[in-house]
């Protein structure tokens, strides 16, 4: 027995499972680049693992159901390790009195800690490991930003850089705000760094992060917006690709729609979620904007942006939602013709206006009106994935393509998922490729 833990020991193998958004996504890849800086390496399988990591979210309660499922889980696999590591942490950690209910739910958890202190994470390992004790530690309030913390990327050609962290939106459905603290911004000459050293290491594409990119630069020394942030990131040599997400339709300025217009890297695509298309929905949400105003936002990036495709969120059942309010948001899809939708049926969320308010729509309508959204949502996505065919079209070649091995996968500049035939040495590299068939979701084609 002694021998097999020892064994288990010496491998130190760590298991990470991440839920929730991209945020959360390179939160988790800073906690692998810190335990592989400790000579830990990943492994895709629990049973190997000697550190089980999950990296919780909580915008929807069935993304806390999967992390219940998952925890519950490991019941078995810690009794026949005892020296296995359980560390749990994240936005669902962040929720008044969660971690709590976990740790009695699940009292063979080793590790609970929130979003504001993950680069904290080995001290917490070294004391469990040290004492064996149990460590459980949330922060309220939002800390330091912490520059410096060693990443373990997922890809080598694209990388996620955040530029400001938290929220102060409050829209009423959401859980964010609350877990994630007030917004605050990383220095320019950081992020600028981060993004530096990226290129040196091969990267051609950064998506820069943040709850709401628009209100990036408040409260920094010497002032600085978004539009500025993105004009000088510009300037970097041997970058190709920029995005950014997520914008809040409130925030985006002409100055920065003329940003995206005017830099070359910058490419043409905004995610910019409307949430609902009815002006009384919008309001109860808490959004600071009207269906004209959006609408109106839109006719405008079209405009000076040509061939810009545009992404959204969408929640269908929010408290009061009527039929009338419903068809205000088809329409407004129609009216849109987004390029892709995360559609979303609203899920009650302890603690946040809206779940408070009276009229919450029953399940099985909420279901029905999701089921007509993704109908008309498809089709539109289908149309102009269409579009495509016979085109070429600039892809970043990122790697073997997930359902097809003899084939290789990137996006183009506007975001379209493309699998097609090429040559394995141009991964990492920037391809020509003629569109031969266009899917509902993505786009078949042959490099040329
Ligand atoms: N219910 C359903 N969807 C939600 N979102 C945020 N909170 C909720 C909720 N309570 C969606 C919004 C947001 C996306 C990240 O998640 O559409 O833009
Ligand atoms: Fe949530 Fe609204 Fe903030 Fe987005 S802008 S994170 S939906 S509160």
């Amino acid at each position: 027995m002694e021998n097999n833990l020892l064994n288990i020991e010496s491998k130190k193998e760590y298991f990470i499972q991440t839920f929730g958004c991209q945020m959360n996504e390179e939160d988790s890849e800073k906690l692998c680049g810190m335990l592989n800086r400790q000579g830990y390496v990943q492994t895709e399988n629990k049973e190997d693992a000697s550190i089980i990591i999950f990296n919780t979210c909580c915008v929807r309660e069935n993304a806390e159901n999967k992390v219940f499922g998952n925890v519950g889980d490991l019941k078995k696999l810690k009794k026949k390790n005892k020296d296995l590591i359980i560390a749990i942490c994240g936005c669902m950690m962040q929720q008044k009195g969660m971690a709590d209910k976990v740790l009695e739910m699940f009292p063979y958890v080793d590790i609970i800690f929130g979003t504001h202190n993950s680069y904290k994470f080995p001290e917490y390992l070294a004391r469990v490991k040290q004492s064996g004790v149990q460590v459980k530690e949330i922060l309220n309030k939002e800390d330091k930003i912490v520059e410096g913390i060693p990443i373990e990327r997922k890809s080598n050609v694209k990388a996620f850089v955040t530029v400001m962290y938290g929220c102060n939106n409050f829209c009423t459905y959401c859980v964010v705000p609350y877990v994630r603290g007030r917004e605050r911004s990383r220095k320019p000459e950081d992020i600028e760094n981060e993004i530096k050293d990226l290129v040196a290491k091969g990267y051609k594409e950064i998506t820069l992060l943040g709850q709401n990119v628009n209100s990036y630069g408040k409260g920094l020394e010497p002032h600085i917006t978004f539009a500025d942030l993105l004009r000088r990131i510009n300037k970097i040599e041997g970058l190709e690709r920029i995005r950014f997400m997520t914008s809040h339709p409130k925030d985006l300025t002409d100055e920065l729609i003329y940003a995206i217009r005017d830099c070359d890297k910058l490419c043409e695509q905004i995610h910019l979620p409307v949430q609902s298309g009815s002006s009384r929905i919008l309001k109860e949400m808490n959004r600071h904007y009207d269906r004209d105003q959006y609408l109106k936002l839109v006719r405008k990036i079209k405009k000076e942006i040509p061939n810009v495709s545009i992404s959204t969120d969408i929640i269908i059942g929010f408290p009061g939602e009527t039929e009338e309010d419903f068809n205000d948001t088809l329409s407004l899809v129609k009216e849109v013709e987004y390029d892709s939708a995360f559609t979303f049926i609203y899920s009650r969320r302890n603690n946040t206006p809206a779940d408070k308010m009276e009229n919450q729509i029953p399940e099985e309508i909420k279901h029905d009106r999701f089921n007509r959204l993704l109908e008309v949502t498809n089709e539109i996505i289908a149309k102009k994935n269409s579009t495509f065919e016979g085109k070429t079209v600039e892809v970043l070649v990122e790697g073997p393509s997930k359902n097809d091995p003899d084939k290789l996968m990137g996006r183009t500049r506007d975001g379209r998922l493309v699998n097609f035939t090429g040559k394995t040495e141009n991964i990492g590299e920037l391809v020509n490729v003629k569109i031969t068939k266009a899917h509902a979701f993505s786009l078949i084609g042959e490099e040329i």
